[in-house]
């Protein structure tokens, strides 16, 4: 994880799991006002993607649940969080719509699934691993639920590698991390060289999503890796 050096030499983490959890704590009465449509389209898309595949599915960083009445009732789904702040908002909104496709909803580090290996037809995380202290971390564990056969669908940004944007988003960063964001740090280089580690993870997908286009929809599936003899 990166560091931040302070001036009389001591060092902090810039990104840990009890800061992400405060701040969407904080997001949670406002979140779909401020987000629900800049992300709509975002949305859309991997959720479409999602009821193509069907059976059951993980949502991680499921957040307000804005996403869950939007998958299609033949789904199961099965959505995590790290704030209790967004998962009530989650569970209020389920029992709202009555929602009868969602098989639970628990407080649960993306970094540490407390699930079994090939569980999930789709494992979905929208808008999420930027957010994760250890991204490479939670990728593994999203692989390591999905079924063979199955899609690993993301939602996220992806940073400029070189420029005046690469510029901002670096300038930015320090501002936006206690909002529980990342704006750098997250060029298109670091998720393909997390898929060049993963043996059993194949790019199905990278599509660019609006706002700017500076996000993209992700789509990875696992593929069985034979034993070694
Ligand atoms: C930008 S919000 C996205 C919420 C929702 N997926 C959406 O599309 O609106 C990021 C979400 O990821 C959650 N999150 C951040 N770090 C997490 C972690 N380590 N494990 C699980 N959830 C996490 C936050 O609590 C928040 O609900």
């Amino acid at each position: 994880m990166a560091q931040i050096v302070k001036l009389d030499g001591t060092r902090q983490m810039d990104f840990d799991r009890e800061m992400v959890e405060q701040a969407y704590d904080r997001w949670a009465p406002i979140y779909d006002l401020v987000f629900g449509g800049v992300f709509s389209k975002g949305r859309d898309a991997a959720i479409q993607a999602t009821n193509k595949i069907g059976g059951r599915v993980l949502e991680v960083g499921v957040g307000t649940g804005i996403s869950l009445p939007l998958y299609s009732p033949k789904l199961r789904i099965f959505g995590t969080d790290i704030s209790e702040a967004m998962l009530k908002k989650a569970k209020q909104r389920v029992a709202e719509s009555g929602l009868r496709n969602i098989e639970g909803l628990a407080v649960m580090d993306a970094e540490k699934l407390e699930f079994p290996d090939n569980s999930f037809d789709v494992v979905m995380a929208q808008y999420v691993v930027t957010a994760v202290p250890n991204p490479e971390v939670a990728l593994d564990e999203f692989a390591r639920v999905l079924r063979p056969g199955g899609e690993l669908i993301i939602l996220t940004r992806v940073s400029a590698d070189a420029g005046m944007r690469r510029f901002i988003e670096q300038t930015l960063q320090p501002v936006v991390r206690r909002l529980g964001f990342r704006t750098a740090e997250f060029a298109w280089s670091r998720y393909t060289k997390w898929l060049a580690d993963a043996k059993s993870i194949e790019l199905v997908e990278r599509r660019l999503i609006p706002p700017l286009g500076h996000f993209s929809l992700v789509r990875f599936r696992k593929v069985e890796v034979a034993a070694a003899a």
